[in-house]
């Protein structure tokens, strides 16, 4: 990654670029450039004199491609950072995007004693690490998504997932038992690349942090 190169970003296509579009114009990247109509992936502004390429990525991706250094920087939620474990650097909380995960469970349920507590979930190392920090041992069943289903339907007794507004869980009759952590949005960066490119990634960061 030299500095000749375009300085490159992640970003989770869809709702979370639309929102990081007016933070990302107060550095001079146009906001057309994140606009829904456009489908190419990878996209090209300036910040100041800077070159930038974004890549629109999968959320899920964004870690894997700036701990590997085919970005050097990247936005992604920290639910997504957690569950993939990369060693990259978090420089910055954007603020948006805020939502918990929670462990919920179907009302008037309770634990039954002696029973294994079976958690289906997205998020299979972020609900084996909770349980784990208080030595519950619990079986955690990974399900791809509609997750509130599970323990409606026999496959689990809680879930471990994300609540933003809570109508998910309230019209599917769960109620959240606990919080496992906040989550919002945060600026990742490449180890080398935050060294290579040093003033580049401090822009970067200022333009995103300032709300
Ligand atoms: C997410 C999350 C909950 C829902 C929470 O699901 O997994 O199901 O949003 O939002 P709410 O509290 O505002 O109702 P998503 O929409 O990503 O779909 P998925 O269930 O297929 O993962």
């Amino acid at each position: 990654m030299s500095a000749a190169q375009p300085l490159t970003v992640a970003l989770p296509k869809g709702r979370l670029a639309k929102q990081l579009a007016p933070r990302l114009a107060r550095a001079g990247i146009a906001p057309e450039t994140f606009s829904e109509a456009d489908r190419r992936l990878q996209r090209d502004a300036r910040m100041g004199g800077v070159p930038v390429r974004f890549l629109m990525l999968k959320p899920d991706d964004v870690p894997t491609y700036v701990e590997h250094g085919a970005a050097h920087a990247g936005v992604v939620g920290r639910d997504v950072l957690l569950e993939r474990g990369s060693d990259v650097y978090v420089p910055l909380d954007l603020g948006i995007g805020r939502c918990r995960m929670v462990v919920a469970a179907p009302e008037g349920s309770a634990a039954s004693p002696g029973h294994v507590l079976r958690v289906a979930t997205k998020y299979p190392r972020i609900a084996a690490a909770h349980y784990a920090a208080r030595g519950e041992d619990v079986e955690v069943i990974f399900v791809q998504g509609s997750v509130e289903t599970a323990p409606l339907v026999g496959l689990s007794d809680v879930i471990v997932d994300l609540v933003e507004t809570g109508e998910t869980l309230r019209q599917n009759g769960l109620t959240v038992r606990e919080t496992v952590c906040e989550v919002s949005a945060v600026l990742v960066v490449n180890r080398v690349g935050m060294k290579l490119r040093r003033a580049e990634v401090a822009a970067l960061t200022a333009c995103l942090g300032a709300p």
